[in-house]
């Protein structure tokens, strides 16, 4: 009896530390509104509603900002068509990587952290950040720096078309605590970071 529980508490741990990827819907690539309505109402928002981006909201706005819209080419550009650009998503239950191809999340990290993303408050109870990563293996760090303000831009602009969502660029984190959070290397520069969440 002793050996059962014990091998059904292991077995507990063993499932909870595998990886929960969350597989994303297909994202809308229809509507909105005209870009130059969109354009006229970018704005920075500051104040989040504590509530969850539903999945296809989450997966629209993903590929807006690092998808791919043609075979191997992506919605934004990056120098020589480097893709250097890496996304990650920091959700209440966990980062991830957004791998636009597979149109999924991997896990990266469980738990909560956005306390380690932002001085912020906001930034705490917000429903997404973005942590916004240049792969310096595969390119310059200055192109990487350029090529990060266009998922940002995009960010803003499928914010104001959708209406009820707000964002926020953000350069006002901690570097140092981020990339240690995250294990990268010198070569994954943590570049910039970004909230989303509906308005309050
Ligand atoms: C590179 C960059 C870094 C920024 N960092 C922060 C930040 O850390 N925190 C913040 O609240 N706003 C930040 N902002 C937002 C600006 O304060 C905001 O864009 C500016 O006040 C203009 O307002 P608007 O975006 O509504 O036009 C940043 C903007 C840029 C472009």
């Amino acid at each position: 009896m002793r050996g059962m529980l014990l091998s059904l508490v292991i077995l507990g741990f063993a499932i909870s530390a595998i990886a929960q990827d969350i597989t994303l819907p297909a994202p809308k690539k229809t509507g909105g509104k005209p870009l130059m309505e969109a354009l006229n109402q970018r704005q920075t928002h500051r104040q989040f509603l504590n509530k969850e981006l539903d999945l296809q909201t989450l997966s629209n706005l993903l590929w807006a900002v690092n998808g791919f819209n043609r075979e191997d080419k992506r919605v934004v550009p990056t120098s020589q068509n480097k893709q250097e650009i890496d996304l990650y998503v920091v959700l209440e239950r966990g980062i991830y990587f957004y791998d636009g191809k597979a149109n999924t999340l991997v896990e990266k990290l469980k738990g909560d952290h956005r306390k380690s993303v932002g001085r912020q408050d906001f930034v705490h109870t917000a429903p997404v950040n973005f942590i916004i990563v240049g792969d310096l293996n595969k390119n310059s760090r200055d192109a990487a720096i350029i090529d990060a303000g266009f998922l940002v831009q995009n960010a803003y602009l499928f914010c104001a078309s959708e209406g009820n969502l707000g964002t926020v660029v953000r350069a006002y984190f901690d570097k140092e605590e981020v990339k240690k959070l995250m294990n990268f290397t010198d070569k994954h520069e943590v570049i910039i970071t970004q909230t989303i969440g509906y308005i309050k």
